[in-house]
């Protein structure tokens, strides 16, 4: 979503200025092309200089300085952007722009802007918590603006709470979203399920299968980006869920399970990412279980099929996705599962392939749809498969 794009980055007189370095640097790495502009307050605590020598292009400070290039600069810039970016926003400048003062080079270029702005805050938690500030906040979110919470934790001031520059990575997201045109799951409630399960045999062991999450999360984020309200059901993995949607941590397929029937509930779309255990040990013992005889046995028994599950109970214009992990007969096993669970759609993953399936941030998969037809997509990356997906839900939802 950011290569290619024009970013007008602003970044105004808090301490966390300086790390307006590292996210024109991100957003740079990320394909865009940054104008920086800085009020006199920024200039006191990160050189122009370094900004300059980042973007590669003269940073703008002041109305009134001899132009780089005969335009009128606060308007070119305006017109020139995609994306209006203010990181960090101080309490000065979010107030200046809520009550349409521009008085600065900044303020004047962010009122010229048709495009959509981006606000990340970052003061002391109790300007933070100030009415005014929340007003005015308020206000401008009224007014389309899109704000990136600011984070907890220690702050250059010596307090502890809310009010630090959000994650980089946030505000990259965040600037991605509303970028977005077309949202087409607005107003729909999404229910994705990633992850592997783990089944206790005893305090120290479990059966478990290689999913790390990758293809679900990237499902939860390309929902969350199409304008849905998203709900993940994660098996453990080590990837960290985005704040913007819920998350529900699950261990075992039983959890898993319990969460997924009551979410779906209520949900529009569900989408089945999820290598859940088919088999659980009969009985998990409290101690650790000590070697003994040459031969082990594990008695197992099944795990609720939770798709097949919610097959069963589908609700009319509730839209069902699951995947299919598979060695062998790809298709063939796929389109069994279609039909046994009663999905709309399954994604058929060759789990062998290179590129493809557990731990890669590659797949390689097919589409088959209950009408019977099928669509085979070319090795993308998780995050492409995810919107693929995602469109191709859009159109059955419709
Ligand atoms: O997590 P990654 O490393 O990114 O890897 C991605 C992936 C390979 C895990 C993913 O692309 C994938 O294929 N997920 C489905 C894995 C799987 O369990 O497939 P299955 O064929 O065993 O199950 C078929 C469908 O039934 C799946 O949607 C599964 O979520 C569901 N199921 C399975 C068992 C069970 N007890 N309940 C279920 O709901």
């Amino acid at each position: 979503m950011l290569s290619g794009k024009k970013i007008a980055l602003g970044l105004s007189g808090s301490i966390a200025a300086y790390k307006g370095a590292e996210l024109a640097r991100l957003l740079i790495k990320a394909g865009a092309e940054v104008q920086c502009i800085m009020t006199a307050g920024a200039c006191e605590f990160i050189s122009p200089l370094t900004m300059r020598t980042l973007t590669e292009r003269p940073v703008m400070q002041s109305m009134f300085e001899e132009p780089k290039q005969w335009n009128v600069e606060h308007i070119a810039v305006s017109r020139w952007a995609d994306l209006f970016l203010i990181a960090p926003a101080t309490a000065n400048v979010i107030g200046k722009i809520a009550h349409g003062i521009a008085d600065d080079l900044l303020t004047a270029a962010v009122m010229a802007a048709t495009v959509p702005v981006v606000v990340a805050p970052a003061m002391n938690s109790a300007m933070f918590e100030n009415a005014a500030v929340q007003e005015n906040m308020d206000r401008l979110r009224s007014r389309g603006y899109h704000f990136v919470a600011p984070g907890v934790g220690q702050l250059a001031c010596g307090d502890t709470g809310k009010g630090r520059l959000a994650d980089l990575e946030h505000i990259l997201k965040i600037s991605e979203y509303a970028m977005r045109k077309d949202r087409p799951l607005r107003g729909q409630k999404v229910l994705i399920t990633a992850g592997p399960t783990r089944e206790p045999l005893d305090p120290v062991r479990y059966l478990t299968n290689h999913s790390s999450g990758k293809m679900g999360y990237a499902l939860a984020e390309a929902a969350w980006q199409l304008g849905a309200d998203v709900t993940l059901v994660s098996g453990p993995v080590e990837l960290k869920p985005l704040p913007f949607y819920r998350t529900i941590q699950v261990t075992t397929a039983e959890e898993m399970a319990a969460a997924v029937l009551e979410e779906a509930a209520s949900a529009q779309l569900v989408v089945k990412a999820a290598a859940v255990a088919d088999y659980t040990p009969a009985e998990t013992k409290t101690q650790k279980i000590k070697k003994q005889q040459e031969d082990f046995q594990i008695l197992c028994r099944r795990t609720p099929d939770i798709l097949g599950i919610l097959g069963s109970r589908k609700r009319t214009g509730q839209v069902l996705v699951g995947f299919a992990a598979e060695t062998e007969d790809l298709l063939a096993h796929a389109a069994e599962k279609l039909q046994r669970k009663h999905a709309d759609l399954i994604v058929a993953n060759d789990v062998t392939m290179e590129g493809s399936g557990f731990g890669s941030d590659t797949n390689i998969v097919t589409l088959l749809f209950a009408d019977g037809s099928r669509r085979s997509l070319p090795q993308m990356s998780k995050e492409a498969v995810a919107e693929e997906i995602l469109q191709a839900a859009v159109r059955l939802l419709r």
